[in-house]
């Protein structure tokens, strides 16, 4: 069962809807695995745009103040619980956990342990964890894209963008990424066909580039401009919404924007015209944990073998002690960033 410790651990907690100064820091007694846990030591962690929303209280599900944020993590195994297997001690892990991952150690669900192969940076690792699978699972699962198709990426140099660029890329697709010119160099490095997100004529520029329409958007905005981006699918296009970053900072319900834009799918969803539109929800089919933890470690799995063997490049924006979680947040929020923002405790 690993090696007891009566250690301190470090956490990061999310006391309130606060500025990122007003993140707290603090220390406590190293907790101990029950019955199917595994105590991570956390070697990496992310700021995704899910903290963004937490902190101003506007996440879909947002969790009750005081929590540890952290939505992934990758780490090494320092102790297991009673009914787990020993020989995990040691070795190294990703989890997909929501919450929790911004901490020196950080209780995790065995089963929800997938290997991370060896060799890998583990700041690297991290950087595909919730960003990979989303990736993966939204062109494969969803959009089923294929060679010589062309896809819609917004928000190209955000972590799940980045990401989602190169696989497409992988796949044999033509990829047009929406950005803000300061990302177009590294949009373009990507591999893909930069336009700018706040260009008041987006549809007929990516009209020139794709005068059939686009087989898929990835759309993670909402708000009116999915209009637009389901206005430019191709016949048998699909578009795969997967957030509303556009009302982040708006007043009122977390939940609003999102239900309204379920709405708008469903609607689209009944026109005859071949086009369908989803919503990607990483944790659908939760209830059913088996199947979810099979599908989450054959696709992570398989987006890990890229990293790995170096077809898919990391996009580490920074890497941030965790103690400076603040200078984390801000620069993860600053629009400067290519990639992700990565906490290394
Ligand atoms: N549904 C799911 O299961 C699921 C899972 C994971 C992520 N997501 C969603 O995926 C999105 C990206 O997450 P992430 O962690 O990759 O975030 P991220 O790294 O912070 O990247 C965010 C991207 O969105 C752009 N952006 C920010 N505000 C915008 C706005 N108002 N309008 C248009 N673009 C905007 C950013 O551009 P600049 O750099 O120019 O600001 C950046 O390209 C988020 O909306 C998140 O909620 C959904």
């Amino acid at each position: 069962m690993g090696k007891p410790s009566t250690e301190q651990v470090l956490e990061v907690v999310l006391p309130g809807a606060v500025e990122p100064d007003g993140l707290e820091l603090r220390r406590r007694d190293r907790p101990s695995p029950s019955i199917g846990q595994a105590l991570v030591r956390v070697e990496a962690s992310g700021v995704s745009f899910a903290e963004q929303q937490m902190r101003r209280a506007k996440y879909y599900d947002q969790p009750a103040f005081p929590f540890v944020p952290g939505y992934d993590l990758v780490g090494t195994v320092a102790e297991v619980g009673p009914g787990v297997d020993p020989t995990l001690v040691g070795r190294r892990f990703a989890a997909l956990t929501k919450i929790g991952g911004w901490a020196s150690h950080a209780l995790v669900d065995a089963a929800d342990l997938v290997p991370v192969p060896d060799g890998v940076d583990p700041a690297e690792a991290e950087t595909v964890v919730v960003n990979g699978l989303t990736a993966w699972q939204m062109l494969h699962g969803i959009a089923k894209v294929t060679a010589g198709q062309t896809v819609l990426v917004h928000g190209a140099n955000g972590g799940v963008g980045s990401t989602l660029v190169q696989l497409a890329r992988l796949a044999g697709a033509r990829v047009i990424g929406t950005a803000s010119p300061r990302h177009h160099d590294a949009v373009r490095a990507l591999g893909a066909t930069p336009i700018d997100y706040r260009d008041t004529d987006l549809p007929a520029k990516v009209r020139e580039l794709a005068p059939d329409g686009v087989d898929a958007v990835f759309d993670h905005v909402g708000g009116p401009g999915v209009v637009d981006s389901y206005r430019l699918l191709a016949p048998r296009g699909t578009l795969v919404a997967y957030g509303t970053a556009s009302t982040r900072d708006q007043e009122g319900s977390s939940r609003l924007p999102v239900l309204k834009l379920f709405v708008r799918l469903l609607w689209w969803n009944a026109l005859p015209n071949g086009r369908t539109t989803t919503f990607f929800n990483i944790w659908a089919g939760r209830r059913n944990a088996a199947k979810f933890r099979a599908r989450m470690t054959r696709d992570l799995g398989a987006v890990f073998a890229l990293l790995a063997e170096g077809s898919l490049r990391p996009q580490v924006a920074a890497r941030v002690p965790l103690e400076q979680v603040a200078n984390a947040m801000r620069l993860a929020e600053s629009g400067t960033v290519t990639g992700k923002v990565v906490l290394v405790p």
